[in-house]
C-alpha cells in the first residue's frame, strides 16, 4: 500500500529524555508515521534539519547544554527554503514559558503529560500546513525556473532575428553572414573591456548587428560597383547611415534606441572626418565611436569583392597608427588590449573561404 504524504513527513523529536523519546516514536509508528528521527542531544538539531528537509521538529524546553529557547534561536538564524514547524513540549506549563516559546517561532505548544489524541491532531494540522507551504515553495521555484527559461529562450530568440536582419542587409555585398557575427561579438567584447555593465554588453551584441541595416535602401549599381564610386554614388552610399536609423527609428527600447545610435554614427571618425554629420571626439555616441572601430577592423581583415583581406597584424597596426586621428584613442586602446580574444573571434566565425594576405588597398573602401 502506498503510503500518504503526511505518512512519511519528516519528523524530528529532541528530547534530553530518552525514555520520553521511545514513548514519542512508538506512538508516531502506531498511527502510520514512518519518517521519525530522535536525538537526545540539542546541538544535533540544526545540523540534522539541515542534512534533510525536516517537516516538524517536537522539542524539549528543558534540555542540559542547549535549552529549547536556544535551538529555536539557532534555527531561526539558519536559512531554510521551508523551515521547519517547531511543537514545543515541556513539563513546564506556566503561561510565560508558553508566550516565550511562540515568541522564538514555535508553532504550537503542549505540556507534558500530554494527552495522546491532543499530540497527535495537533501534529497532523502542523503537518497539513507545513507540506501546503513546502507545496507552493516547489511550485514557485518551478514557475521561477520557468520564466527564467523562456527569457533565455526570448533572447536567444531576439538575437537570432537582428542577427539575420543586419545579415539580411548585407546580404547583397557578403554574403556569409559572419562579418555580423565578428563585428558584433568583437564590439560587445570592446564594450565589456571599457567597463559596460553586462547588461550593456549584451545590448551592444544584440544592436551592433544591425549597423549596416540601411544598406538595404542603396541601389545595387552602387552597393556592388567593383572600383571606385564617383562623388555622387559616395554621397548615396552614406545615405545608409541616415536610411538605418531612420528605418530603427519609433522604437524606444533601449534595443532600437542603440541600434539606431550605431546605425546613425558608426561611420563617424574622432577626428571629425567621417559622415553623416562630420562629429568629433566625445560628440560621437561611445556606442558609434566603439562599432566603427570594430566595423572597420573587420572589414579590412575580410575579403571583399574590390579587396583582398588583410592580415590581422596589418589591420591591428593601421587600428594603433589612427589611435586619436581616426579612432576615440580609449577606444583603441580597449581593442589592443583585447586583441588575443578577438583573434579568437575571428577564428570562431571565420569566412568559409579565409584568404589572408598583405595589405592590398587603402582604408578607403566602397562603404
Ligand atoms: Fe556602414
Ligand atoms: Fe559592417
Amino acid at each position: 500500500m502506498t503510503q500518504s504524504p503526511l505518512e512519511t513527513a519528516r519528523i524530528l523529536a529532541v528530547d534530553d529524555e530518552a525514555t520520553n523519546l521511545r514513548l514519542l516514536e512508538r506512538l508516531l509508528h502506531s498511527v502510520g508515521y514512518t519518517n521519525v528521527t530522535t536525538t537526545t542531544d540539542p546541538t544535533q538539531t540544526l545540523p540534522l534539519c539541515q542534512a534533510a528537509d525536516v517537516d516538524l521538529i517536537l522539542l524539549d524546553l528543558n534540555m542540559p547544554g542547549m535549552d529549547g529557547y536556544e535551538v529555536m534561536r539557532a534555527l531561526r538564524k539558519a536559512a531554510f527554503d521551508v523551515p521547519p514547524a517547531v511543537i514545543v513540549l515541556t513539563a513546564q506549563g506556566a503561561h510565560d514559558f508558553m508566550l516565550r516559546a511562540l515568541e522564538l517561532g514555535a508553532r504550537d505548544f503542549l505540556s507534558k503529560p500530554f494527552e495522546r489524541n491532543e499530540l497527535l491532531m495537533r501534529l497532523r494540522n502542523l503537518i497539513e500546513a507545513q507540506l501546503a507551504q513546502r507545496f507552493l515553495h516547489d511550485q514557485k521555484q518551478t514557475l521561477q525556473s520557468l520564466v527564467e527559461r523562456r527569457t533565455a529562450e526570448l533572447r536567444d530568440t531576439r538575437l537570432e532575428v537582428v542577427q539575420r536582419l543586419g545579415w539580411a542587409a548585407e546580404y547583397r555585398d557578403e554574403d556569409t553572414g559572419q562579418h555580423i557575427m565578428r563585428m558584433s561579438r568583437i564590439s560587445a567584447l570592446i564594450a565589456d573591456r571599457l567597463g559596460w555593465g553586462s547588461r550593456d554588453v549584451e545590448l551592444m551584441l544584440h544592436a551592433s548587428p544591425m549597423h549596416d541595416i540601411g544598406k538595404i535602401g542603396i541601389p545595387d549599381a552602387i552597393l556592388l560597383k567593383p572600383g571606385r564610386l564617383d562623388a555622387r554614388e559616395w554621397a548615396t552610399m552614406q545615405t545608409h547611415t541616415t536610411i538605418g536609423a531612420e528605418l530603427l527609428s519609433g522604437d524606444d527600447s533601449a534595443l532600437m534606441v542603440l541600434a539606431k545610435e550605431i546605425a546613425l554614427t558608426h561611420h563617424e571618425r574622432w577626428d571629425g572626418t567621417g559622415y553623416p554629420a562630420g562629429l568629433a571626439g566625445e560628440s560621437i555616441p561611445l556606442a558609434g565611436r566603439i562599432c566603427g572601430l570594430a566595423d572597420v577592423f573587420d572589414a579590412l581583415t575580410s575579403e571583399r569583392p574590390y579587396k583582398s583581406a588583410w592580415s590581422v597584424e596589418a589591420a591591428i597596426e593601421l587600428i594603433h597608427d589612427a589611435r586619436g586621428s581616426h579612432f576615440d584613442p580609449e577606444v583603441a586602446d580597449a581593442f589592443l588590449s583585447a586583441v588575443p580574444d578577438i583573434e579568437t573571434i575571428i577564428q570562431k566565425y571565420r569566412d568559409p573561404v579565409a584568404d589572408a594576405s598583405t595589405p592590398a588597398q587603402s582604408l578607403a573602401s566602397n562603404e
